[in-house]
């Protein structure tokens, strides 16, 4: 009898944590979380939260410390994007993406016959984009910093002097691009030594750079002694960025992307990022479906989500770009009715094959790497960041004078309308190369709120790749009520209208749907990982938990 209860009793308990709490969960703490790339980075990030800094603080010093610990993505010389949201609710995103230089032409990377120069736009100075990432660090000090600029840059210079144990995962990269740094490179950079997982690696002209810019300000990157020796070896390199292209640089404050899905208001970043118009018009595509009733990951959970993302992406290609040069007619894409009508021909019977799909018709009125983090702090400000080297390691080139890589983000543009570029993506007239313009990104940095209270900050690398992991994450929690940590890690796949392919993440889906999905009349390809995800979820106790990738090296600390 006795044991006969006990047995009752440990069901009980089995079934009310199944519905009660999903398992699997990630780090949970109290009061304030970082999660990122790398666990040196987290580690700083919070340390600058329990000196009692906030989410914003946090976010310059946890940029800091990627810039030095995760060389391939984190940044000085690219840009990125910030969606926030303060804890009374207002919210705001910041564009430091960066820009063509004034001498940039639309042709720069065509040949005489008019055919795109192989690589032009990936290896070397003439791929780079005016950067970004000071201006925007000192941006957000400016609006929202609580603590003085030298206590969040102090700790990413002693990473630097002292430096930084490589993993597993980062000596394998390095040692897949050391062609690629021969080929950009005049002379051996210090990525190009044997580097092994274990070896501590120290980068003391980066700690230089970086001490410089915490005493003289945003103006020694931008127009100090800094930009000049930037300019100097930019331009020994064949590139054309200017003095002047570094003077006029400067970040933007945005209004983010906002709409419901369900009861969740989600929050991405505007134009000129893709993410959160893509995601909308995805979310809300796919909105009139019970998704809830679908298993996860089934082949109708599939051919909703392909075929919404073949639609929006197919818009992207044509209408989005640098809001600052085009007009977007945001209004129309995302709207209920246009939408519905995208979704008139998807059936669960048959595909639509993508050279049937072209973007939608508007009418128009005239008048393999990234990273993201997310922060919670104790106060309940959420910040949501993802920044960009655009390919691993950008262009290769290495000022090893100043200590950092550059980026190749002008591959973002598209060099010839109608072309792919290193994400296989098509662009239009929309996203053609103009001075000074900003290339147009598919960067998702997301924050969702649930009956206006923070529920989620998440986002991820992986190029057109982010907008569709970020979707899936969100659906996890929300329909599939996961963990965040089950949602960051669960398998993904993603389909970007052109090539028409699924892609899948290899070893992760059940061979029989493989098999249901090609006979379909889908073409399935294997590409590993579909995002590295980042995220944290206020649970209804108020703690937070993390989500951090396994993908990658990502670590989630909180406290
Ligand atoms: O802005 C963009 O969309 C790309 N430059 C992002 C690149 C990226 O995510 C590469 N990561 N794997």
């Amino acid at each position: 009898m006795k044991r006969n209860s006990l047995y009752l009793f440990s069901i009980f308990i089995v079934i009310f944590s199944c519905v009660d709490k999903p398992t699997n969960q990630g780090l949970i703490a109290k009061n304030g979380m970082v999660v990122s790339a790398r666990e040196e980075a987290s580690k700083i990030g919070v340390e600058i939260l329990k000196k009692g800094g906030n989410a914003f603080d946090a976010m310059i010093a946890t940029d800091l410390a990627l810039a030095v610990c995760y060389q391939s993505a984190g940044n000085i010389g690219g840009g990125g994007f910030m969606v926030y949201r303060e804890s009374n609710g207002q919210t705001g995103a910041l564009d430091y993406r960066e820009k063509a230089p004034l001498t940039a032409t639309k042709e720069m990377y065509l040949d005489d016959d008019g055919n795109i120069i192989k690589g032009m736009s990936l290896v070397g100075a003439m791929a780079v984009g005016v950067p970004g990432t000071i201006a925007g660090i000192f941006e957000v000090h400016s609006k929202f910093g609580s603590l003085p600029i030298e206590t969040l840059f102090q700790p990413a210079i002693d990473l630097a002097k002292n430096g930084i144990i490589i993993t597993e995962k980062q000596s394998n990269r390095i040692k897949s691009h050391q062609n690629y740094f021969k080929l950009a490179n005049k002379e051996k950079i210090l990525f190009q030594e044997e580097i092994n997982t274990g070896d501590r690696l120290k980068f003391p002209n980066l700690a230089n750079t970086l001490e410089k810019i915490m005493n003289n300000g945003k103006d020694e990157f931008y127009k100090g002694e800094t930009a000049k020796k930037l300019v100097n070896f930019i331009n020994d390199n064949n590139g054309i960025i200017s003095l002047k292209d570094l003077e006029l640089y400067k970040a933007v404050w945005r209004d983010p992307i906002e709409f419901s899905y369900d009861n969740l208001k989600i929050i991405s970043m505007s134009p000129p990022s893709s993410g959160g118009i893509c995601l909308e018009q995805i979310m809300k595509m796919v909105e009139p479906y019970e998704i809830h009733k679908m298993k996860h990951n089934s082949l109708n959970y599939f051919k909703l989500l392909v075929e919404a993302e073949r639609r929006s992406f197919a818009d992207r290609s044509f209408y989005l770009g640098d809001p600052d040069f085009v007009e977007i007619p945001k209004e129309q894409l995302v709207s209920k009715e246009y939408l519905l009508d995208r979704m008139s021909t998807f059936s669960f019977d048959s595909p639509t094959p993508s050279d049937e799909i072209s973007y939608g018709k508007i009418e128009i009125l005239e008048s393999d790497e990234t990273t993201h983090y997310s922060i919670v702090d104790q106060f309940g400000n959420a910040v949501s960041v993802t920044t960009t080297l655009n390919g691993s390691y950008g262009s290769q080139l290495y000022c090893s004078e100043l200590g950092f890589f550059l980026n190749n983000e002008m591959d973002d543009f598209s060099s010839k309308p109608g072309s792919p570029n290193m994400f296989g993506l098509i662009g239009g007239s929309a996203n053609k190369i103009e001075p000074e313009k900003r290339m147009l990104s598919s960067m998702t940095p997301t924050i969702v709120e649930k009956d206006n209270e923070l529920l989620m900050a998440l986002g991820s690398p992986g190029g057109s790749r982010i907008i569709t992991s970020v979707l899936q994450t969100i659906l996890n929690v929300h329909e599939f009520k996961m963990s965040m940590n089950q949602a960051v890690n669960s398998p993904r796949f993603h389909h970007q209208w052109m090539p028409d392919s699924i892609k899948i993440e290899s070893n992760s889906f059940n061979p029989k749907l493989i098999e249901e999905l090609k006979l379909f009349g889908y073409n399935i390809d294997y590409k590993d990982p579909i995002g590295i995800v980042d995220g944290i979820l206020v649970l209804s106790s108020g703690s937070l938990e993390g989500g951090a990738d396994n993908r990658g090296d990502d670590t989630a600390i909180g406290f």
